[in-house]
């Protein structure tokens, strides 16, 4: 039997554990038998002395094991896709992504988390759907990937627990962004959730976790690692979080905007990302098709409606209402100004994030409830020239003091210039 606090002190001092203690460690915390507060130290430890790939590995392992794993190679005769992101402003990409590979005739399961900071969650953001359903058994995971092409689903009680109360533990006592904690978070619901083949956005900048591009591209490896020692193919997208994706940041708002993308009609940075991360998806799936035909294939779904049809079908199988006009809306629509005229030098991811937390579409603490409704939207992004007096992004907020406090929040998110920064593109390198 282990003692979690000697495993506490051996971290904090330095020192290396064992898969043994590590998987006891897993084990005993989803079983209720080791408290919140000896994983908060433990995280924090982890934190600041880090852990060796083999404890990263063990780590994970050890996650796994505390629910059950799902062969869904077995269960649907075909290779099965997953993308994942390790978090960011404005982050939809899968509700785009995993309706078009569907829709492309490619099975696509996930495992999603929810909000972390000052990023925002998928599961959060579906939930803003009315009556959709996050949590699914296995055997109504794999239902629905068989009947409607698709499903995007919580770590339940079945798969990945652990994970499930780390991660809502790590969001409370900044323990995020730890290259290790976020590898063996993402890879074991990846590798339990049965995916072969797996695209992973790995986000660097201001709003991501992982703020220099070197860290980004540790932890793009960390994650290749473990996936390619579990047997699986892993590709990651890096790409640049110095800014929201798209306009829509909050729930509700940035399920439209992936709806919208399905309809062609997306911003262009998260357009771009969309169709990267789908036809990576497609290439690395069963189809047997290059690079060239996935995009083709991707562009063909946006274009024929067939990725807005496996959206509804989706959302509908999961007991959700597809329809736009279901989702909830804010209260109070307000605007925020440019000071200037010129171009937007910056538009800080952080700062916009926070906003939207503190209208409340995130959690400051641990059991907060979220409200879907609130958000901002980025009319001008960086590169947009902007008259003086030009809205610069609508607040949707519950009421007119927190619009207020966002419109002070967002002014410092801006930054105007005279001449426009240099030209940049979202996906900064696939590393393969
Ligand atoms: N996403 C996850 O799934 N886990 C993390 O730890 C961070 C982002």
């Amino acid at each position: 039997m282990i003692r979690p606090v000697e495993l506490i002190e051996r971290k904090r001092d330095g020192g290396e554990l064992t898969p043994h203690e590590l998987e006891e460690l897993m084990l005993g915390y989803a079983r209720d038998e080791i408290p919140d507060y000896q994983l908060a130290a433990f995280c924090m430890a982890v934190f600041f002395r880090g852990l060796t790939g083999a404890e990263t590995y063990a780590l994970m392992e050890a996650m796994i094991k505390t629910g059950e794993t799902v062969d869904l190679r077995s269960a649907l005769g075909r290779k099965v896709v997953d993308k994942h992101s390790t978090g960011g402003v404005g982050d939809k990409t899968s509700i785009a992504v995993g309706p078009i590979v569907a829709a492309c005739g490619v099975p696509f399961a996930k495992m999603s988390g929810r909000g972390l900071g000052h990023t925002g969650g998928t599961l959060d953001k579906l939930e803003s759907i009315p009556g959709f359903r996050i949590e699914l058994s296995t055997e109504e995971l794999i239902e629905q990937v068989k009947s409607a092409g698709m499903a995007i689903v919580g770590a339940t009680a079945d798969l990945v627990p652990a994970d499930k109360r780390l991660y809502a533990l790590r969001d409370v006592t900044a323990t995020v962004d730890n290259y290790s904690l976020i590898a063996a978070s993402i890879m074991s619901k990846k590798i339990a959730g049965g995916a072969e083949a797996i695209v992973l956005d790995v986000k660097v900048g201001d709003g991501a976790f992982m703020k220099s591009e070197a860290d980004a591209r540790t932890l793009a490896e960390t994650m290749l690692e473990l996936g390619r020692n579990a047997g699986r193919e892993v590709v990651c997208l890096l790409t640049d979080m110095d800014q929201p994706l798209g306009r829509a940041v909050g729930n509700a708002l940035e399920i439209r905007e992936a709806i919208a993308t399905l309809r062609g009609e997306g911003p262009p940075d998260f357009v771009e990302l969309v169709l990267a991360a789908s036809s990576r998806l497609l290439t690395l799936s069963d189809l047997g098709i290059d690079e060239a035909e996935s995009r083709e294939r991707v562009e063909r779904a946006l274009a024929d409606g067939s990725a807005v049809e496996a959206y509804e079908r989706w959302v509908r199988a999961q007991g959700g209402d597809p329809d736009e006009s279901a989702l909830p809306a804010a209260p109070v629509v307000s605007g925020l100004a440019a000071s200037r005229a010129g171009y937007v030098a910056e538009l800080g991811a952080v700062r916009v994030g926070q906003a939207a937390l503190h209208l409340g579409a995130g959690r400051q603490a641990k059991d907060d409830e979220i409200d879907h409704a609130v958000g901002v939207l980025c009319l001008r992004k960086r590169g947009d020239r902007v008259a003086q007096g030009e809205a610069l992004c609508e607040i949707h907020a519950r009421t007119e003091e927190a619009a207020a406090d966002a419109a002070q929040e967002l002014e410092s998110a801006y930054v105007l210039a005279d001449e426009p920064p240099p030209e940049s593109a979202v996906v900064i390198d696939v590393i393969a």
